[in-house]
């Protein structure tokens, strides 16, 4: 018995060496860590158990057979975060790049299934060199195996991917399906073809991390919601965040008990909205001061500005948040705005998390570019998150809410719950300056009597009473009150059943 228990040792030290110290050596000198050790950092302290520790690839050809690495390249198991079960597979590096063979690929399903019918959240830990060169379209399979895996639990189990190394080629396309990407700075990077590629098709000349690193992504294209500034940092934020989410579509997520009272007055709040209309603000103190403990976890923070999402808790139990941001572009609504927050909505929306709203939009952002990359389109994407949404939905318009961006945000129509607004809300089809300018077009040449119709606009509709009295306000609140008045509206909401009609799926404008 001795004996084949320090069998099992030599095995297990062996897998857990990896592609060996020398190989270990280079990744930490990358600033990196190893794939295990990432995994030690996530989970709570001695909980993750690791599957397939002796599996090994099946490839003979290009000197394979006399190359195997027990592990083949990925870490699989699961554990606890924060005493919560979470599934979980980490790339090795250090193993033929991390690459992915057939068998790298059965390890990755593997743990998917196990997830989706336990119902509980799948992180990737990507860093791999894509494909498994020697081994062909065995390969190119594995890799649409686990697609297929990440279309079906999408919506069933929340799945995150965290991007700690390359990411290229087809190989981007199981992040991109995930529920969120994180990046860490400098070290990961992702794109379909490299910058030699794309100098040879383009003739653009770019480095790998102008292309594809945590800033592009998470700045210009939006493909990642957030950038981290190292593994460590990566990880435990990544504990963090996943503290707001249930762990499947049948849960709801998670109550933190906290000391913050729920009926906190912030009395700062009455002078945040300013005197002037076009005078900004900014609305993520708005956020901070209702949330617990100011505690607000903001997703894509670089990227669409103008529109800001997160999840923060109220009364301990979470909720997504989606606010326009005054202090951006006004708060318009644009093409990248749209696609940012109908994506968080539709992920709420998933999960059984109630959606909160702060509304101070002016109206959608006109001209050329935005009509001709498709405003159209990518506007009804919100549009459509929110009215098909049938979670809780909690919304304050702060100041401004016109033309149909009103209707958009969470409005009474789109089934909204509870619906407030300051006293300092104007809402109405437009702005008093534009609707006097069509209404009194005869009067255009005359100052004195435009800036007396535009008064007797704002008196007349830049108020929340016209809203209030038709019903589709509920009520006019105080701002120093909003942390209570939210709370009162989700606690009221927590026993909410809304059923849309069946169907195969809608058809969300993409
Ligand atoms: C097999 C690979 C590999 C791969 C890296 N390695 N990528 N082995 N298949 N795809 C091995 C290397 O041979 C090396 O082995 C070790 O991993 C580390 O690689 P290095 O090149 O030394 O590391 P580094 O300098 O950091 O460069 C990392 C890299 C580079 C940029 C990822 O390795 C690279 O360009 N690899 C190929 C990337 C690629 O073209 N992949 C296929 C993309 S197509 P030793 O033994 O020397 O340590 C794709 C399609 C997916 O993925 C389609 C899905 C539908």
């Amino acid at each position: 018995m001795q004996d084949i228990i320090q069998e099992l040792e030599r095995r297990r030290g062996a897998a857990r060496l990896g592609g060996g110290e020398r190989r270990i050596a280079t990744q930490h000198a990358k600033g990196k860590l190893t794939a295990r050790e990432r995994l030690e950092l996530l989970f709570d302290e001695g909980s993750f158990e690791e599957w397939d520790m002796f599996v090994e690839h099946d490839s003979h050809d290009f000197g394979m057979d006399a190359q195997r690495i027990p592990g083949d390249g990925v870490v699989i198991g699961h554990g606890l975060v924060n005493g919560r079960r979470i599934f979980a597979f980490s790339q090795d590096f250090t193993v033929f790049g991390g690459s992915l063979s057939a068998a790298h690929a059965r390890k990755i399903c593997k743990v998917m299934d196990q997830a989706m019918q336990v119902g509980a959240p799948v992180v990737g830990l990507n860093d791999s060199g894509g494909a498994r060169i020697q081994e062909g379209v065995a390969s190119l399979a594995g890799y649409a195996d686990v697609f297929q895996r990440n279309v079906l639990a999408s919506g069933v189990i929340p799945q995150v991917s965290l991007v700690m190394g390359p990411c290229a080629g087809g190989a981007v396309y199981s992040p991109a399906m995930t529920d969120f990407i994180f990046m860490v700075k400098d070290s990961s990077y992702m794109f379909v073809t490299g910058p030699e590629v794309v100098k040879t098709v383009t003739h653009e000349e770019v480095t790998q991390e102008e292309l594809g690193g945590a800033l592009t992504h998470t700045g210009r294209s939006g493909v990642a919601d957030l950038a981290f500034e190292d593994d460590v940092d990566a990880l435990l934020r990544l504990r963090e965040f996943l503290g707001y989410l249930p762990a499947s579509n049948r849960e709801a997520p998670p109550l933190r008990p906290t000391n913050d009272p729920a009926d906190r007055p912030e009395p700062a709040l009455d002078r945040l909205v300013p005197a002037n209309p076009n005078r900004p603000y900014d609305i993520l103190e708005l956020i901070s001061r209702v949330v617990d403990e100011g505690e607000f976890f903001e997703l894509q923070p670089e990227f669409a500005r103008n529109i800001v999402t997160g999840f923060a808790r109220f009364d301990g139990a979470p909720a997504g948040i989606v606010a326009n941001q005054p202090a951006v572009l006004a708060g318009c609504l644009d093409i990248d705005s749209s696609r940012k927050a109908a994506r968080f909505v539709r992920f709420c929306d998933c999960f059984n998390i109630p959606v909160v709203t702060f509304v101070d939009v002016p109206g959608f952002l006109p001209g050329t570019a935005q009509e001709y990359g498709g405003i159209i389109r990518h506007g009804a994407k919100l549009l459509f998150a929110y009215a098909e949404a049938t979670v809780p939905k909690v919304t304050l318009i702060t100041r401004k809410a016109y033309g149909g961006a009103y209707d958009v945000m969470s409005s009474k129509h789109l089934r909204g719950d509870v619906n407030y607004a300051w006293p300092s809300a104007e809402i109405a089809v437009m702005g008093p300056e534009g609707a006097v300018e069509i209404i009194f077009r005869a009067d255009r040449d005359d100052p004195g009597k435009m800036a007396a119709r535009t008064e007797e606009y704002r008196t007349k509709f830049a108020n929340p009473f016209v809203a209030g009295r038709l019903g589709f306000i509920d009520d006019v609140i105080l701002p120093r009150n909003t942390r209570r008045r939210i709370c009162g509206a989700l606690a009221m909401l927590r026993g909410k059943r809304l059923e849309n009609p069946w169907k195969k799926h809608g058809n969300i404008p993409l």
